[in-house]
């Protein structure tokens, strides 16, 4: 009886232990990130996983007290909540700072908690979720919160590649704390909640003198349409966490997992000529290329990365026939189509983790060239675009391209052409590979023959006429067997699943190296 007392006081005090950890930095410290609209990091777990899977570790553990000089402030699980779960069914591995604690600030402690998760995940071949809301590195910690950070970015760089790494950002992050989540495979942001940058406004004032609020800064709106930081943003934190849901069920969970195929109701073998009418023939005519991937993937569901940054090109995931695929797209509606710096290092990063992850590659090409001027060259057009190039050259995955309408210049070559291991290359027959379009080609071909004509401007129509009926057309390609067929646009959702299918088993490997030296 006494024992069975004593046992029911020891159940009774890990019970009251685990509420003490729950309530992080204290009731008036949850009732003010409410206040600001934020969920608490609890809240945050809760939500993104599968109900009730969260298995929380390190609850009891505490920051350092030796360093501080109020022990009275010591917490249970100090500035953030880790552990695991599951996402659709899939073991997922989650950090979520707690702000009510020292701002979610990084001790050395925190650290060490994020460290162990990012081990076990990578262990155990699990994506990690970090849900960031933190000041920084715990200022009364000194060298030991800055070393915890360098643990993480370690342990960041070693798992690139291997298992899927997410930041959410739902709260500051703030100096070298930005770049744990910009070590990662995506940042989402929320906007209003979520803001990121390396030396805040205060800063910025003191030093250059220029005013600028937080929001404007480092808000989601400023990361995803100016400085491409952030892959997406949401307006409310539940809806972002469902779209972080959503993104996995895209990617699989280790770079040693087959790819990801699901059962599909869609149906398969229906010709779309729906598909033509959407492209005009007329090469300088924009349109919507959302509108073709709508109508090649499964339910039209398209889950898009840097909606609002470089329009240019389209990058996102969908499943074509169950297969997730990884599509890369010119967006005539913006800039023509044309490849930019901007657009250049959103597609090369984009079709490097698509490879990382086994993946398959789908191109949908209609591109106008590079774009031309000062700001572009000045920028570096000439490096950044050679990412691109590296990046298409260097993906063993199944690399499948659509030629829907032009492809000029370096930008056909850049664009999963045959020469940088295209493994199957369509075109429609409104294609046209050429060194540059008809009006500037015949320009500096004949512009002496036309200017001494009797009537130039004869002459040159006729000249340009000729140039597109020789050149202009997919049809010399394919006679060199550099386009691998030319097809229907009706039957192009079809070609595109047996040429899955056929690129199933791939294999293809580098040379042996240590790395390569991407031009960065
Ligand atoms: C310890 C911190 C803290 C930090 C915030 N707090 N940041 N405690 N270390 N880094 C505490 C505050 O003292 C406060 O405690 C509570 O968290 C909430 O902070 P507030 O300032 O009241 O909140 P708010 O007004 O919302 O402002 C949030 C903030 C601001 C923008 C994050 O706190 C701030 O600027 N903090 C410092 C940010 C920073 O410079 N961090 C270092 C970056 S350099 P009480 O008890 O009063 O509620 C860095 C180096 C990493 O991180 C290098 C890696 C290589």
């Amino acid at each position: 009886m006494v024992n069975r007392r004593r046992k029911d006081r020891k159940i009774d005090r890990l019970h009251e232990l685990r509420d003490l950890s729950h309530q992080g930095g204290g009731q008036a410290k949850i009732d003010s990130q409410h206040k600001r609209g934020k969920l608490t990091a609890r809240e945050r777990i809760h939500l993104f996983l599968d109900e009730g899977s969260f298995e929380e570790l390190d609850s009891f553990v505490t920051q350092d007290i030796q360093n501080i000089e109020d022990s009275g402030n010591q917490i249970l699980g100090d500035a953030v909540i880790t552990g695991f779960g599951t996402v659709n069914g899939e073991t997922v591995f989650v950090y979520s700072q707690d702000f009510t604690v020292f701002g979610g600030s990084l001790s050395e402690a925190v650290a060490q908690k994020i460290c162990k998760i990012m081990d076990l995940a990578l262990q155990n071949g699990c994506p990690v979720v970090g849900l960031i809301d933190s000041g920084g590195a715990r200022i009364q910690e000194g060298v030991s919160s800055l070393a915890g950070y360098g643990d993480i970015f370690l342990r960041n760089t070693m798992a690139s590649g291997v298992i899927p790494q997410i930041s959410v950002i739902l709260g500051p992050a703030a100096g070298g704390a930005t770049y744990s989540p910009a070590l990662t495979d995506f940042i989402f942001m929320v906007s209003g909640v979520g803001q990121m940058y390396i030396t805040g406004p205060d800063v910025i004032k003191a030093v250059t003198g220029e005013q600028v609020t937080h929001e404007d800064l480092g808000g989601a709106a400023s990361h995803s349409s100016i400085s491409g930081v952030s892959h997406f943003r949401f307006d409310s934190e539940e809806e972002c966490l469902k779209q972080v849901r959503r993104l996995l069920t895209f990617i699989p969970s280790n770079n040693m997992e087959e790819p990801v195929i699901r059962e599909t109701s869609d149906e398969l073998e229906e010709p779309d000529t729906e598909l033509e009418r959407i492209v005009p023939e007329d090469p300088n005519q924009p349109y919507d290329v959302m509108d073709v991937i709508g109508r090649l993937i499964d339910q039209g569901d398209f889950m898009e990365i840097h909606h609002s940054w470089a329009k240019n090109i389209v990058v996102g995931f969908a499943k074509i026939a169950g297969q997730s695929v990884g599509i890369v797209g010119q967006q005539p509606e913006h800039l023509a189509g044309s490849l930019d710096i901007d657009a250049s290092v959103k597609a090369a990063r984009f079709i490097r983790f698509c490879d990382s992850f086994n993946i398959p590659l789908l191109t949908l090409i209609d591109v106008p060239g590079f774009m031309p001027g000062t700001a572009q060259e000045y920028g570096g057009i000439i490096r950044h675009g050679a990412k691109l190039i590296y990046a298409y050259a260097e993906a063993t995955v199944p690399k499948i391209s659509v030629l829907l309408r032009k492809a000029y210049g370096g930008a056909y070559i850049v664009m999963s052409s045959k020469m940088l291991g295209g493994d199957i290359n369509y075109a429609w027959p409104t294609g046209e590979i050429a060194v540059m379009g008809a009006e500037g080609a015949v320009n500096i071909i004949h512009g002496k023959e036309i200017k001494s004509a009797q009537d130039p401007e004869k002459l040159k129509s006729e000249r340009i006429e000729q140039y597109r009926q020789k050149l202009m057309n997919p049809y010399v390609a394919a006679s060199k067997g550099l386009i691998d067929a030319v097809i229907d646009p009706s039957e192009t959702r079809i070609k595109i699943i047996s040429a899955l299918k056929m690129l199933s088993n791939k294999r293809d490997s580098l040379p042996i190296k240590k790395h390569g030296s991407i031009p960065l």
